[in-house]
């Protein structure tokens, strides 16, 4: 598909590729503008541990996370075209001294225990953060790919029908998330009628979804309503949809479906497998074609 010199390609199922590597070695093998629309969610800062060194999400500071984002967007820009769209989802985090929450720089459960402890758990020294403050990091990252020359269009709300329970009493608790719309220029491609309101309006900027039923064991997968609304208004059938954090490869699911074709990246090759079969049985369910 989009490859000029090819990176290993390990899988493909249907119209979907799936390359196992970091994103910012993957991308600039891509062809420039061979991309109508990029859907993605990075790792968010010092949450998860992903298992690998050239995860996104681990690094020292959260200024050095914006940094390697907006590096890794400005690849994503290039192989864009030029009526091309990026949605991306970001999550926040609280600077935190101290502390042993279930996820975190200082959790001592879950999967967050390796890289993201190996950090130094003080505030980080940047922004002005005190301990407690909420970093804000969406919005820095959407200001940071600004003022990279990405245009800024639209700040969408995913309400959460189901949010991870917090057990928090002196502030609410969190429910949503933000996705961001850029374009590469003022003029691009965007299918108002592709999805609307039910009354019919101009769709509006806070999206309720609940979490897929049965979903994946991946620990942070998007719901695919999320990406089925993005691929419907910013690409056409048989677009290239790119997703350089595909984790389960929901964003290849709901583009399989919609009779688009993908690119996901993946550095973690467990969920690049996982991702196979459940594009596989998701072309399958579309096509008719009973599970073996
Ligand atoms: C938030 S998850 C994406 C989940 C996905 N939207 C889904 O629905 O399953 C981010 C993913 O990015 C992957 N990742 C982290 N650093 C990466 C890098 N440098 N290049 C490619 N993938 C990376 C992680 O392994 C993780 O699966």
């Amino acid at each position: 598909m989009a490859t000029s010199n090819p990176v290993p390609v390990r899988f493909t199922s249907g119209d979907v590729e799936i390359l196992i590597g970091d994103s910012q070695d993957v991308l600039p093998k891509l062809v420039s503008q061979s991309i109508q629309s990029c859907i993605t969610s990075p790792p968010y800062w010092g949450l998860r541990d992903y298992d690998h060194e050239a995860q996104i999400g681990a690094e020292e500071s959260p200024e050095d996370y914006v940094e390697r984002l907006v590096g890794i967007f400005r690849e994503v820009r290039r192989v864009l075209a030029d009526d091309g769209t990026l949605w991306l989802n970001v999550g926040d985090g609280y600077a935190r001294n101290g502390g042993t929450g279930r996820s975190g720089p200082n959790a001592q459960v879950g999967n967050t225990k390796k890289l993201i402890q190996k950090r130094n758990c003080k505030v980080p020294d940047c922004w002005g953060l005190k301990d407690r403050d909420l970093m804000g990091l969406p919005w820095r990252v959407a200001f940071a790919l600004q003022a990279d020359g990405w245009l800024l269009r639209s700040n969408i709300t995913w309400i959460k029908r189901a949010p991870m329970p917090e057990s928090v009493r002196n502030r609410p608790s969190n429910a949503t998330e933000q996705v961001f719309l850029f374009s590469k220029r003022p003029k691009y491609f965007y299918d108002n009628q592709a999805i609307r309101e039910e009354t019919g309006a101009n769709l509006r900027n806070y999206w309720l979804l609940g979490p897929d039923p049965g979903g994946t064991s991946h620990p942070a997968a998007y719901p695919r309503e999320l990406v089925r609304r993005c691929i419907l208004l910013g690409s056409r059938p048989g677009d290239v949809i790119l997703d350089p954090f595909s984790g389960s490869g929901t964003t290849g699911v709901a583009a399989a479906e919609l009779n688009r074709r993908a690119i996901l990246i993946e550095l973690n090759e467990d969920y690049a497998v996982q991702s196979r079969s459940r594009i596989d049985d998701g072309v399958q369910r579309v096509l008719g074609i009973p599970a073996l």
